[in-house]
């Protein structure tokens, strides 16, 4: 049945030009704008003359940047708006920008600008699959790099939705930089957690987890989580990746995650979670375009598939607002 919506003039076009957006945010953050305009407002010839860069393009670039909210303009000056001071300038402890920087722009853009090829061929945004594309250690490095700038909130955000008590031992299956098994560890001191994912992967989650002081209690394991058996814990976690396997591929790693759990063991799957009525979150039906082989799943069909796993007790929850959602189970 359509929609009986009054129709939006403004729709198309928004959607059509947002990409202009996207590129604005991406060359002031490799022009540096944002850090020269962190704690000064400056007019566009002396942020250029900080920058090095010519008046003209530049004032461009910074009233593109205003009208779009990434800065704020008084008069003739110009400085970082509050959302870019807290997520766009380098020293903020919230700073996103290596996300931007290195996944958006180097791994999903080039791939997004040819969908409909990659569609037509049955083929996914950035990748056919993970273990050849992280087994070039370049492409495996910028990747990580950019998943640990853009899953440090979310893996804060995991750390206080779920109930960590009484776990001891975590494995973080396919965990990437290890970003939610720090905020994990660091909310909660008993745990230990072992991160499993590709050699190349875990290079840069061990250096990662060195600068944070946790490799007394974060571990990694090399491992592929489709065809190899799991650490033992208590606690298994996979965060923003099962979206991408089909059903059966899903199925096949709940009960490895079920047999290797002691009885009263937990299961958290986090990831790019559809609404029940699969009409939203904007960003999960987006993201799952970089899904491999899977199909947008909800909450609710997502503990089904644990479900007949042998999981039970399913909580549903949003974790990062209108984006990602998590489903946490236990083994009876
Ligand atoms: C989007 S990242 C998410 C990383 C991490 N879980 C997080 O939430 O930040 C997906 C990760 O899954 C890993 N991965 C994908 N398929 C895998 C497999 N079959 N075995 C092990 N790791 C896998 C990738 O190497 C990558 O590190």
């Amino acid at each position: 049945m359509s929609s009986s919506r009054p129709v939006d003039p403004n729709l198309v076009h928004s959607i059509a030009t947002g990409y202009m957006g996207t590129c604005v945010l991406l060359a002031a953050l490799e022009l540096g704008v944002f850090d020269v305009l962190a704690e000064k407002s400056l007019t566009a010839s002396e942020t250029a003359a900080e920058l090095d860069l010519k008046t003209p393009p530049l004032e461009r670039l910074l009233v593109a940047l205003t009208v779009i909210g990434l800065l704020d303009r008084e008069a003739d000056r110009f400085s970082c708006s509050p959302e870019t001071k807290r997520y766009l300038v380098r020293s903020s402890p919230s700073y996103f920008g290596d996300y931007y920087h290195f996944q958006v722009r180097q791994c999903l853009m080039p791939d997004f600008i040819r969908l409909g090829q990659l569609i037509r061929e049955d083929r996914a945004i950035m990748s056919d699959d993970w273990s050849s594309y992280m087994a070039d250690e370049e492409k495996a490095r910028v990747f990580i790099l950019g998943q640990h700038s853009a899953s440090q909130g979310g893996g804060r955000l995991l750390a206080s939705l779920f109930d960590f008590t009484g776990f001891k031992q975590m494995v973080d299956l396919a965990g990437g930089s290890g970003a939610c098994s720090i905020a994990a560890c660091r909310a909660n001191p008993e745990l230990r957690s072992v991160i499993v994912d590709y050699p190349n992967v875990l290079k840069v989650a061990r250096e990662v987890i060195d600068k944070e002081g946790l490799s007394d209690r974060i571990s990694t394991r090399a491992g592929d989580i489709l065809n190899d058996d799991f650490p033992s814990g208590d606690l298994m976690l996979i965060s923003l990746v099962v979206s991408g396997f089909t059903k059966e591929h899903q199925v096949q790693i709940f009960r490895k995650c079920f047999d290797r759990l002691p009885s009263g063991g937990a299961v958290v799957v986090h990831d790019f979670l559809m609404n029940e009525d699969y009409r939203g979150p904007v960003l999960s039906g987006l993201y799952n375009l970089t899904s491999v082989e899977g199909v947008p799943t909800s909450g609710p069909d997502m503990a089904a598939l644990l479900q007949q796993a042998g999981f039970i007790d399913p909580v549903v929850k949003p974790v990062i607002p209108e984006y990602t959602g998590m489903v946490a189970m236990r083994k009876p």
